[in-house]
């Protein structure tokens, strides 16, 4: 099922996707979340943080899953998943360090580090994975032409990921990704999908055209039992 929500603005989609979340921790206390990062989700974090404050949600039992990192940058630099993630996940829900499983930045063997974190993930289902659609339709760090039947793995990005704007202030080489992958992704009870803005409508159209292409990761959406998409107006014109 691919559940479409049009929101007013960007406002609004934060608005009704914080509550969504904020409505599913309520009910489901040890619910295990995968969270992206980016531009699209921040105003739903925002929003979700300040729901949980006011009406004192408890997110002590709740898991928090760091879908995708840059390889080679320290956790303190701020073009990190890691910081973002600790700024307006971690840190806003006091999510406990036992329930956080994530990428360690400071890895020297990337290989090793996604096979830690796919042993760790065997045993997990994510409820709610949270995404947002590249603009060259990649989810997370999985490119154009990644195999979708892939778990946690490295990634050669492309130049379209590495101009991405978390990256305009790193003066540190990057090049490579760590991911979770597409059948991480569809193995989630629910895929939620955060698209906004002019810049995506592009993508939007493509995705919407439901034919499931290796050229356009975010169309394997289509083979996922439960999507709930969330689109701002003008992303859709
Ligand atoms: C980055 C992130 C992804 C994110 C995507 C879209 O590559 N690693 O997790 O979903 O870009 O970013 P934005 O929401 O800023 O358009």
């Amino acid at each position: 099922m691919f559940h479409l929500t049009v929101t007013k603005n960007y406002q609004d989609l934060s608005n009704q996707t914080a509550q969504y979340l904020a409505d599913y921790v309520e009910n489901n206390p040890k619910a295990v979340l995968c969270c992206s990062t980016g531009g699209t989700p921040t105003g739903m974090y925002e929003e979700l943080a300040k729901i949980v404050e006011t009406k004192h949600i408890n997110c002590s039992e709740v898991t928090v899953i760091k879908f995708d990192e840059w390889v080679g940058l320290d956790a303190t630099n701020p073009s990190t998943c890691e910081y973002y993630l600790q700024k307006y996940v971690i840190q806003p829900l006091k999510i406990p360090v036992k329930h956080y499983i994530h990428f360690d930045n400071s890895t020297t063997d990337p290989e090793k580090e996604c096979e830690r974190i796919n042993l760790l993930l065997q045993d997990i289902i994510i409820d709610i994975f949270v995404l947002g659609l590249g603009t060259n339709g990649h989810l997370g760090f999985n490119e154009p032409g990644s195999d979708p039947r892939l778990h946690a793995h490295i990634v050669q990005l492309t130049e379209d990921t590495l101009s991405h704007p978390m990256l305009s202030g790193n003066t540190k080489p990057v090049t490579k990704g760590m991911t979770l992958g597409i059948q991480d992704i569809l193995d989630a009870k629910t895929a939620l999908l955060l698209v906004n803005g002019a810049h995506k409508q592009k993508q939007f159209a493509r995705l919407m055209t439901k034919e499931i292409s290796s050229d356009f990761p975010a169309s394997y959406l289509w083979q996922h039992p439960q999507v709930e998409c969330f689109v701002d107006r003008v992303a859709t014109e």
